[in-house]
């Protein structure tokens, strides 16, 4: 028997350091003399600042320093090219930079105190006085300045076009088109951006930062400031929740790094609940859909021409009118996507970035459509499934799409559904069912790992990724205890830290597929010097055994050919004289597969809405989300992140909207009093189904993610759903009670 455990549900390992308080956030490091740090922001959205008087705060006791624009300009950071993993075409926001404001809320001070309270009174008494520029912050009303979005971020590729999709739709019979529009939403984390700076000595310091990739940080301070990679630490164990907000560095941790630096002393500095709607946010959206199909149900044509916001000194790009050329099959397809600039931060990824602001619209549009041929529209979404990618021209490693539709359909009932929209209803509640499909990148970056299995039989590995919540801990521990046979207790994973080999940023759902690859090898290393020791043996049924004729299990190893020959690994080592076995080892994508097939994970979402016929509120009952993401390591955790994604594409179709007030150019409702999320009073039964999925090509562990997949069908689902309730079709997120009535 072997130590299985992957494929298996295991519960969190790091899950009693949570509950006990044990585990330690960014702004919860202890440090000498700790200093802490309050952000002044800016009150409008373009212009410049004329004077900035911080005399009043400065004769505050207790106030060390304030860092404005003014008093950093001799500071060298900015000089060096700036980058990061995660950055966009243009020129970076430098925070204090200069007097120039690009948007609201922007950071433009930053006061050093004894004490948060005493840093935020004294941030209070700074007089600003500004020049005013005029600002554009409205998307809607600025479609005619879109431009066309350029290259430059990571994975970002252009739309592609193929046959005459005008012509076609002309030509049609049965045609629809709409407009989509989406706020901006913003990410809300339970943990704020924060960063405990430690001033180690002269051009020396360690980051306690809130962030998705260590070694992001590292780079980006270590450019900016002119330090040496090597004299700037960066650690995170523990990240509470991030969504995507701490891919790329923010600026607490440059503010925190500045101050330290230049005052040789250790600070805290935290954003307010207010201040994390300052800088980033998934940017709203307007699309523009027209579809044709024939009687039979074939698709005959799809436009879709997204157009996102980005900001003024940045082009924020992302994946939006793509899929919906590769959704299903249909031979004239036109795309476009184009950023309009706004006076605001440049948005920023947020779970499953452009797949979700797609779906709304795209399969919301495919909804549509069914109806115009009054056909069911998950009949409608069979007769037009794409077997292969339908812009690469690539077989799919693996597509277990109908596998979800099936499954998933049973598990919700959709057979026993009418077509006609108000068809169903319960007393004074107009019950609708919707569906819709979505699918995402399964992807794989480059990855180390190290491994240190110890002569008492206990395994350290280290990579330094992330855990946002998501359970690299618990996976990692799975497959190292897996590969060496070991039982999980006897496995240590650690990550966060820049002294541990480097990973790859915690985004794209790829860190299981990246990360987990690493350990794999790794163990695989230690497992092969292991059997290289105990071929050596004098005296045991191993000698001159070959490597592939040894098995390990329950902390033992045995041959293939003679199951009860076996020897603890602790004997091994002692018998062979070997203290400890350290091993690195690094993994990537296969360049080959790329070439012939494309990789994608999928999910079909069901949704049951019931509308008040009076008031017009929408409660979601239930919604089974059924997903095809390859092998599932650990169907507990895995299974509540596509539960978290199902709360928040609820959340997202009924609640979440950052609204701006045009006049002030200001997300007014940046607090969670006013930018609504869903709470446990909206949320009902939630099923998740993974399907079996086999795929040998995505990578060796055959896995391909599932923080992302879950998210993308949910609100175009909801809506749907809201459209067969009530015969009312809501192409405006969030679908409130004055959209519905
Ligand atoms: Mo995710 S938006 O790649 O953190």
């Amino acid at each position: 028997m072997n130590t299985k455990y992957t494929g298996q549900s295991a519960s969190r390992v790091d899950g009693p350091l949570k509950v006990t308080g044990k585990a330690k956030y960014a702004a919860e490091f202890a440090a000498d003399g700790l200093l802490y740090g309050y952000v002044l922001n800016s009150n409008i959205a373009s212009g410049e600042i004329l004077s900035i008087d911080t005399t009043a705060a400065m004769g505050i006791k207790g106030v060390i320093s304030v860092f404005t624009h003014e008093n950093v300009e001799d500071l060298t950071w900015f000089n060096i090219k700036y980058k990061d993993m995660d950055s966009t075409a243009g020129t970076p926001f430098r925070p204090l930079g200069s007097n120039k404001i690009l948007f609201s809320m922007q950071p433009i001070g930053l006061v050093v105190a004894e004490s948060f309270e005493i840093a935020r009174l004294a941030a209070s008494l700074i007089e600003i006085s500004y020049k005013e520029y005029p600002h554009v912050t409205n998307l809607q009303g600025e479609l005619d300045h879109s431009k066309e979005a350029p290259m430059g971020k990571i994975g970002y590729v252009q739309p592609k076009s193929r046959g005459n999709a005008e012509k076609a739709y002309r030509k049609a019979e049965y045609k629809i088109q709409g407009e989509y529009v989406h706020a901006a939403e913003h990410h809300n984390p339970l943990e704020m951006l924060a960063t405990t700076a430690i001033w180690e000595e002269e051009g020396k310091i360690t980051l306690y930062d809130k962030t998705q990739g260590v070694s992001n940080v590292q780079m980006y301070i270590s450019n900016v400031f002119g330090l040496k990679m090597e004299n700037v630490r960066v650690v995170s164990p523990f990240v509470g929740g991030a969504f995507g907000i701490g891919l790329r560095p923010k600026y607490n941790v440059f503010l925190a790094t500045l101050a330290s630096l230049e005052l040789r002393r250790n600070i805290r500095l935290v954003l307010t609940r207010q201040q994390m709607f300052s800088f980033g946010h998934r940017p709203g959206s307007v699309q523009r859909i027209a579809m044709s199909a024939d009687l039979n149900g074939k698709l005959t044509s799809i436009q879709h021409a997204a157009f996102g916001e980005t900001s003024t000194y940045e082009d924020y790009t992302e994946i939006v009118a793509n899929w919906s050329g590769t959704m299903y099959n249909c031979e004239n397809v036109k795309l476009k996507y184009e950023l309009v600039k706004l006076n605001v931060a440049t948005p920023t990824d947020m779970r499953a970035p452009g797949a979700v602001t797609s779906a709304h619209a795209f399969e919301s549009a495919i909804d549509e459509m069914a109806y115009a041929i009054k056909m069911d529209p998950l009949e409608f979404r069979r007769i037009n499934y794409a077997e292969e990618d339908q812009v690469e021209k690539k077989p799919y490693s693996s597509k277990e799409l109908r596998a979800c539709y099936d499954q998933g359909a049973a598990k919700f009932g959709w057979e026993n559904r009418p077509l006609e929209p108000q068809s169903m209803r319960e007393g004074n509640q107009l019950v609708g069912w919707g569906m819709a499909n979505g699918a995402w990148d399964a992807l794989m970056m480059p990855a180390k790992a190290q491994a240190i299995l110890s002569a008492d039989g206990k395994l350290i590995l280290s990579s330094g990724t992330s855990d946002i919540g998501t359970g690299t801990y618990t996976i990692m521990t799975q497959i190292g205890a897996e590969t060496l046979g070991l039982g999980l207790d006897d496995v240590t994973f650690q990550l966060g830290d820049t002294h541990m080999p480097m990973a790859p940023l915690e985004g794209g759902s790829w860190t299981a597929a990246s990360v987990g690859s690493a350990v794999k090898a790794v163990c695989e290393e230690v497992k092969t010097k292991l059997f290289e020791m105990a071929s050596k043996l004098k005296d045991t049924p191993f000698k001159r055994a070959k490597i592939k004729d040894f098995a390990v299990d329950h902390g033992h190893i045995s041959l293939l050919s003679n199951p009860s020959a076996r020897l603890s690994i602790v004997d091994v080592m002692r018998l062979s004289g070997v203290n400890s076995i350290l091993e690195t080892a690094m993994s990537g994508p296969d360049p080959k597969a790329k070439k012939t097939h494309s990789f994608n994970s999928h999910a079909a979402v069901f949704a049951e809405v019931k509308v008040d016929a009076d008031l017009g509120t929408v409660v979601v009952t239930r919604v089974v989300c059924a997903v095809a993401a390859g092998k599932i390591l650990n169907p507990k955790t895995a299974g509540s992140q596509i539960l978290g994604s199902v709360v928040w594409g609820i959340s997202k179709a009924l609640e979440e909207e950052s609204v701006l007030d045009n006049e002030f150019g200001r997300f007014m409702n940046h607090s969670l009093a006013e930018y609504h999320v869903a709470v446990n009073k909206d949320i009902n039964e939630i099923d998740v189904i993974f399907v079996e999925e086999h795929d040998d090509l995505v990578n060796p562990l055959g896995i391909k993610g599932v923080g992302e997949i879950g998210i993308v069908a949910v609100a175009p689902a909801i809506a749907n759903a809201v459209f067969h309730a009530t015969g009312v079709r809501v192409r405006n997120l969030p679908i409130t009670m004055d959209k519905v009535l």
